[in-house]
């Protein structure tokens, strides 16, 4: 039998994906780039995100000169804000540490902010051809099926075993298309529901196929409920224009402009006027909905309240209107909320 990662060359090279686009490069910013907006989200929804980003600043020059905000604004809606802050970060250490170069060893790439061992590995391999091992979600799930390795790959020891596999795999040659091969393999076929095991390149000596087991491997991370949180979320509006406050840089959704929160048994009313310095004239409850986080599920509950004429804008305030509020940062469940307003 051909070895394990001759079959996934071949298989990348017929039914993998080509057309992507950052398939078209060898640039590292480009591969660094799609590589951090891939990390926790598909790929499907970061094409857009990518083709914007990449109009915007065209290389990471354009990137160090930029303003935190600008990166931020092209990133809302994707999520886990800190890559864009890394991102925007690695691209100042770049231009003052490496004379703006990027750095071409796998090792120096992984001292860059947000990137780690895997993201690491597969800049090095796509962008630079250096062959090393990569070991993403789709990956755990690839060679935890064919390896037979039990465990919820987030267990150290898991992970550890299934580092090694990753390593005892890679070819001498073609690390590029390998690479590629076994994220398409995880994304394309090797899919945690009802994969597409008889079109696998390598199912003969797969031990979840062979064994039927591919619905319990990879072990899934153990239960436990996630926390709840309900906060109040006040959408404050003069003369059509909403305040938004910039969100403390460290924290969720950091550096992001959001909505005034409250605990749910506070008076809003009274809260806008003693803390806030507003009059509110007349409050309406708008529906309730869940945002889910990795660590917590967040119940908002907004009010939208008409206020008198404002004499002042404080620091960290702005007031914009709703449809020029869609272009800046903000965190996805605000960027709901302010979509729906109806100023009518
Ligand atoms: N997921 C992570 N990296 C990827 C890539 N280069 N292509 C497709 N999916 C990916």
């Amino acid at each position: 039998m051909k070895s394990f990662a001759s079959r996934i060359i071949r298989w990348q090279q017929r039914h993998g994906r080509h057309a992507l686009p950052w398939q078209s490069t060898r640039d590292p910013y480009r591969i660094w780039l799609s590589e951090v907006m891939l990390q926790q989200t598909q790929v499907a929804t970061v094409i857009p995100y990518f083709e914007r980003f990449v109009a915007r600043f065209p290389d990471l020059a354009a990137l160090a000169a930029a303003h935190e905000d600008d990166v931020l604004a092209l990133w809302s809606g994707l999520g886990y804000y800190s890559r864009a802050r890394n991102l925007h970060a690695a691209a100042r250490t770049i231009a003052e540490c490496h004379d703006g170069m990027f750095p071409a060893a796998a090792d120096a790439i992984a001292q860059l902010p947000g990137v780690g061992r895997s993201t690491a590995a597969a800049i090095a391999a796509l962008a630079f051809g250096q062959r090393g091992a990569i070991l993403d979600g789709n990956v755990k799930r690839v060679l935890a099926r064919h390896g037979g390795i039990a465990g919820w790959p987030g267990d150290k020891s898991v992970e550890t075993a299934l580092w090694r596999l990753a390593e005892s795999h890679l070819p001498r040659n073609a690390i590029e298309a390998y690479t590629q091969g076994m994220m398409d393999l995880g994304a394309l076929a090797c899919t945690r529901s009802r994969p597409a095991c008889p079109a696998c390149p390598v199912n003969t000596d797969c031990i979840a196929f062979t064994q039927h087991r591919t619905a319990e491997l990879p072990t899934p991370r153990p239960k436990k409920a996630l926390p709840e949180k309900q906060v109040l979320m006040l959408l404050l509006l003069d003369r059509g224009e909403l305040m938004l406050e910039k969100r403390p840089a460290r924290g969720i959704w950091g550096g992001l402009w959001s909505l005034p929160e409250l605990t749910v048994d506070a008076d809003a009313a009274a809260h806008c006027r003693d803390r806030l310095g507003f009059t509110p004239l007349a409050q309406q409850a708008l529906p309730q909905f869940s945002h889910s986080f990795t660590h917590f599920k967040l119940h908002i509950l907004p009010i939208q309240m008409q206020l008198a004429p404002r004499q002042i804008t404080l620091p960290g305030q702005i007031w914009l209107a709703p449809a020029d509020a869609l272009s800046a940062a903000l965190p996805t469940p605000v960027r709901k909320l302010v979509a729906q307003l109806d100023l009518a």
